[in-house]
C-alpha cells in the first residue's frame, strides 16, 4: 500500500517536472506555477503591451512563457525581433481557442482570426472588392467630406450651446468613421444621433476596452464555457456584446437579398459577396452567409475604434501642444485657402502629415495588433518557437524603439521630415503591422485620419478647460488603446 502511494507521488512529481520542462532552445521568460504556467500572473491593471515591454527589459526581445501546461506564449519586442517575426510566414497563423472563436459562432470565421488557405482566399477577395468600392480611392472622398461637414456642424453646435464653449468628445468620431465604412459595406448612412445605431457602436467599444490578448488565448476547454457561460466575460471576452451587431448585419444582408435583382451592378460589398456566394454554390465554398456576417463584424471591430480613437488622439495632442496646433493650422490655411483640405492637398501639407504620423507613433492604437500563431516549429532571433505557440508582436515597441528613433519618448513631428521639409518614412513606423498580415484597412484609415484631422485643425481651435491641465494622453486599457473620455474648449474659427 505504502509502496503504491510512493509510486503515485513519484509519478505525479515526474509528471509535474515534465510539464515544467521547456522545449530545448525555448526563449527565456517567467515560469509561473506548475499546470497553470504564467496565466495567474497576467497583468490586469496596466496596458498589456507595457507589461510585455517590461518583461523584454528583463528577458530580452523574445520572451517565452506558458499559459496553462501546454500553450507556449511568445512575446516579441523591438524593431529587429518584430520585423523578423512579421516577415516569417510560419508565424502567420491565428489562435483558435474557445474564447477566440466564441465571437464567430464557435468557428474560425471572418478575417481576423482565420488562417491558411481559407484566410488567403477571403482576405484576397475582401481586399480586392473593398478597393474597387472605394478603400484608398478618392471616390470615397465625397462620402468622407459629407461626414466631416456633419461632424463640424455637430461640434460647432455643441460649442455654441455651452457658455464656456466646452465640448464633450466622448464617442464623437465613431459615428462618422462607421458611416464611411458602412457606405462601402452596406451602402447606407445613419444619423449621428440614431440611438440604436449609437448602441451598436458602444458595444464594439465596450468589447475592445474589455480584455487583453493574453486573456483571450487562455486555453479554456469548451465544456467549461458550456458549464459556466459567464466565464468568457469574466476573462474579459464579452462576446454577448456582438449578438445585436450580428443581428444588425444579418438584417442588412436579408434586406440586400430582397432588394437586388439578377444582373444588377453590385451596390456595395454585401452585394459583391452575395454574387460570389451564388457563383460558388456548387463548390465546397468558403463563401457562406455566416462567413459574410463574421467578416463584416471583423471589419467593424478592426476598423471603427482604431480609426476614431486615432482621430481622438489627434485632438488630444493638439490641445497638449498648442504651438504645434497653430503651426498645422497656418500650413493648411496657406495651402487650402478657404476650402477644406482634400486628399489632393496632402503632398503640400508635409508638416500636417508629419504631425499625424507622430501622433500615430505615440498613441499606437493597436499596440499588440492581433496575436499570431506558429503554424510549424520555427526560429526567431535564434530561439526555437514550438508549433502552436501564440506569438504576440509588440508593435508599440517598434514605434518606441530607441535605436530607430533616438528619443522615442519625445513628441517631435519634425522627426518625420527630411532636410527639404518633405515627409520621410522611418522603417520602424509600422502602426498597421508589416508582412502578409498587414492591416487590410490601412489606406482607408490613413485617408480618413488625414481628412478629419486636417479639417478639424482648420475649423476649430482646441484648448484645455479653464484653469485645468491639458487632458491626459494616457490610453485606455484593452485590446486596442483609445483616448480616455475628455472635454475641451472649442473655438470655431471664422474664415
Ligand atoms: C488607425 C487605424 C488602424 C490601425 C492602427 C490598424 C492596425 C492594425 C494592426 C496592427 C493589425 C494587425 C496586423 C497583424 O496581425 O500583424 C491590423 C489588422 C487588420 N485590420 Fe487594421 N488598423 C486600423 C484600421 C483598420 C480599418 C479601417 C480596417 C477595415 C475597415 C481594418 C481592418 C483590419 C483587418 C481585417 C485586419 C486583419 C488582417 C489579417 O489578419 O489578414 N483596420 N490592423
Amino acid at each position: 500500500m505504502a509502496i503504491g502511494l510512493i509510486l503515485v507521488y513519484v509519478l505525479l512529481i515526474a509528471f509535474l517536472v515534465k510539464l515544467s520542462l521547456r522545449p530545448s532552445n525555448f526563449p527565456p521568460g517567467p515560469r509561473g506555477v506548475p499546470l497553470l504556467g504564467f496565466a495567474p500572473f497576467l497583468p490586469k491593471n496596466e496596458p498589456f503591451f507595457r507589461a510585455m515591454q517590461k518583461m523584454a527589459e528583463k528577458y530580452g526581445p523574445v520572451t517565452g512563457f506558458y499559459l496553462g501546461p501546454f500553450l507556449p506564449f511568445i512575446s516579441v519586442d523591438g524593431h529587429k525581433a518584430v520585423k523578423e517575426a512579421l516577415h516569417n510566414n510560419d508565424l502567420n497563423g491565428r489562435p483558435s481557442g474557445t474564447l477566440v472563436i466564441s465571437r464567430t459562432f464557435g468557428k474560425k470565421l471572418g478575417l481576423l482570426i482565420v488562417d491558411g488557405d481559407f484566410w488567403q482566399e477571403q482576405r484576397r477577395f475582401t481586399l480586392r472588392h473593398l478597393r474597387d468600392l472605394g478603400f484608398g480611392k478618392t471616390s470615397i472622398e465625397d462620402q468622407m467630406m459629407g461626414e466631416i461637414s456633419d461632424l463640424i456642424l455637430d461640434i460647432t453646435g455643441a460649442a455654441k450651446s455651452d457658455p464656456d464653449h466646452i465640448v464633450d468628445f466622448k464617442a464623437i468620431f465613431t459615428v462618422s468613421v462607421f458611416n464611411i465604412l458602412w457606405a462601402i459595406i452596406g451602402g447606407k448612412r445613419y444619423q449621428r444621433d440614431d440611438p440604436a445605431f449609437k448602441q451598436l457602436l458602444a458595444n464594439v467599444d465596450l468589447f475592445l476596452r474589455g480584455g487583453n490578448i493574453a486573456q483571450v488565448v487562455i486555453p479554456v476547454p469548451a465544456f467549461l464555457v458550456r458549464l459556466f457561460p459567464s466565464l468568457p466575460s469574466r476573462l474579459g471576452v464579452k462576446d454577448e456584446l456582438f449578438v445585436p451587431i450580428q443581428q444588425f448585419i444579418e438584417k442588412s444582408i436579408d434586406e440586400h437579398v430582397s432588394t437586388r435583382s439578377k444582373g444588377d451592378a453590385a451596390r456595395d460589398f454585401i452585394d459583391v459577396y452575395l454574387d460570389e456566394m451564388e457563383k460558388q454554390l456548387e463548390n465546397d465554398s468558403t463563401f457562406t452567409k455566416k462567413q459574410l456576417i463574421a467578416s463584416v463584424q471583423d471589419l467593424f471591430t478592426a476598423g471603427s475604434d482604431t480609426s476614431s480613437g486615432t482621430i481622438g488622439f489627434m485632438v488630444l495632442y493638439m490641445i497638449n501642444y498648442p504651438t504645434i496646433q497653430q503651426k498645422i493650422r497656418e500650413e493648411i490655411e496657406n495651402v487650402c485657402g478657404d476650402s477644406l483640405p482634400s486628399l489632393a492637398h496632402r503632398a503640400s501639407l508635409p508638416f500636417t502629415d508629419a504631425f499625424i504620423t507622430e501622433v500615430m507613433r505615440m498613441s499606437s492604437v493597436a499596440p499588440l495588433g492581433i496575436p499570431h500563431l506558429a503554424m510549424k516549429e520555427t526560429q526567431l532571433l535564434g530561439f526555437t518557437i514550438p508549433k502552436g505557440s501564440i506569438v504576440s508582436v509588440n508593435i508599440n515597441s517598434m514605434l518606441q524603439d530607441t535605436v530607430m528613433w533616438g528619443d522615442p519618448e519625445n513628441f517631435r513631428p519634425e522627426r518625420h521630415l527630411d532636410a527639404d521639409g518633405k515627409l520621410f518614412r522611418n522603417e520602424a513606423f509600422t502602426p498597421f503591422g508589416i508582412g502578409k498580415r498587414i492591416c487590410l484597412g490601412e489606406s482607408l484609415a490613413r485617408n480618413t485620419v488625414f481628412l478629419f484631422t486636417a479639417a478639424l485643425a482648420k475649423t476649430f481651435e482646441f484648448k484645455s478647460l479653464p484653469n485645468k491641465p491639458p487632458p491626459t494622453l494616457e490610453p485606455t486599457i484593452g485590446f486596442v488603446s483609445g483616448p480616455q473620455p475628455f472635454k475641451a474648449v472649442v473655438v470655431p474659427l471664422v474664415h
